[in-house]
């Protein structure tokens, strides 16, 4: 596998000789942009560096100002919480259990929490959200459960692993095996398809483990894959599902979705006890009602997609080469030391942090193709001038 972050500290980018360099700001910079002769502008910050760093999108927007507009029911007693709610439901065309939470590592530490105990084994990739970049939050609420790796090719883990991986231990000496986590999209921009996560799905039920998926990106595996929202969740076997909204436009703000309603039973307790049971829950659920009334959030995946596709077509064109397939919205490319420097002193923002020279570029709801085009000259005359 290309793609594989530090072992010693995965946020922290290591130079040649091995020393940290000091981080960079990711957000809210103003880039220099390079001009045909050579010299440089300054033009608003457009960059790769996540799907974080966009604004709100103009749907969560005016939806967030018309929630503030009166009064109304706290901690999710209110209009647009049952509003949002309802339009999940549609969403995913059953009449699943919705509980909104501030941010993604809460929804995963939430979800899992309410599946597995501190007893259990649950397993996952090894670069996945939970393992590399969640600090722990799902030993720390479950109460110790043991994160097992299960590897796979572009981080989608592989079948006959995960079978031998369940099927390793099974005594009391140690965790019981609890529950599987997919991400969708994956941490290397790929998605699983319907029938990759029923098969998956299907190993862990047969052997009584329950089914989480971290769907950060979910949105963007659906639009990439062209299904409905049920195909890749609850018809497929999925239990829980850890919804994200920030990366397609919300301002903040993930969704616990339970496709089973006796796992969800005493699950508002779990949330009030971690402090995420907001009091003005309408703030975190109206954005959904934005992006989920006419299909925005879809739209906006969709979108983030084909530029991601824009950008590894253009770097390919260029001759670089790509690490993994792009099938979503992220772009892990090959750089050269000197391109990826070169880019960086051109003000463009993404990650490097990756082994093997692998930088990642993601792109968002509010990419342009100004953006991608503009990245894929500089990449190119950067590595023309290299040759
Ligand atoms: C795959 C995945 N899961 C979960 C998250 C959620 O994290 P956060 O707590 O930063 O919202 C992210 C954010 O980057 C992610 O990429």
């Amino acid at each position: 596998m290309i793609l594989a972050v530090k072992s010693n500290n995965s946020r922290i980018p290591v130079d040649t000789t091995g020393r940290k360099q000091p981080r960079k700001r990711l957000c809210c910079f103003r880039r220099q942009a390079s001009t045909a002769q050579g010299g440089s502008v300054t033009t608003p910050g457009h960059q790769f560096a996540s799907d974080n760093c966009a604004g709100i999108c103009p749907e969560a927007w005016q939806a967030l100002e018309a929630a503030n507009s009166k009064t109304c029911g706290s901690y999710g007693t209110d209009s647009y919480s049952e509003r949002a709610t309802a339009l999940l439901q549609d969403f995913f065309e059953t009449s699943c259990q919705v509980f909104f939470v501030y941010n993604g590592t809460a929804a995963n530490g939430l979800a899992l929490s309410g599946i597995c105990r501190g007893h259990h084994a649950i397993f996952c990739h090894p670069l996945s959200h939970i393992v590399v970049d969640e600090c722990g939050i799902v030993e720390l609420f479950t109460g110790g459960a043991r994160l097992v790796e299960v590897g796979g090719k572009d981080c989608r883990i592989q079948p006959d692993s995960l079978r031998a991986a369940i099927g390793r231990r099974n005594d009391v000496h140690f965790h019981k095996p609890g529950a599987i986590s997919l991400t969708q999209a994956t941490e290397a921009g790929t998605v699983y398809t319907p029938g990759q996560v029923e098969e998956l799905a299907g190993i862990a039920r047969s052997r009584g483990l329950k089914v989480h998926m971290d769907g950060a990106r979910f949105a963007n595996a659906v639009a990439a894959l062209g299904c409905t929202p049920k195909a890749i969740s609850w018809q497929a076997g999925v239990q829980v599902l850890s919804l994200g909204g920030t990366k397609d436009g919300l301002p903040m703000g993930e969704a616990v979705v339970f496709f089973d309603d006796t796992l969800a039973a005493e699950f508002s307790y779990l949330r009030k006890r971690v402090g995420q049971l907001a009091s003005k829950m309408r703030f975190l659920a109206a954005p959904w009602i934005g992006i989920l009334e006419h299909g925005a959030l879809l739209t906006h995946a969709a979108h983030a997609n084909q530029m991601a596709r824009r950008l590894a077509d253009g770097l390919q064109a260029a001759g670089f080469t790509l690490a993994h397939p792009v099938e979503a919205n992220g772009v892990f490319v090959l750089l050269p030391k000197v391109v990826e420097k070169g880019l960086k002193a051109r003000g463009w923002n993404f990650h490097s942090f990756f082994d093997g020279g692998v930088s990642r570029l993601m792109c968002g709801w509010a990419t342009t193709e100004a953006d991608v085009d503009m990245v894929v000259a500089d990449a190119t005359s950067l590595a023309g001038e290299e040759r």
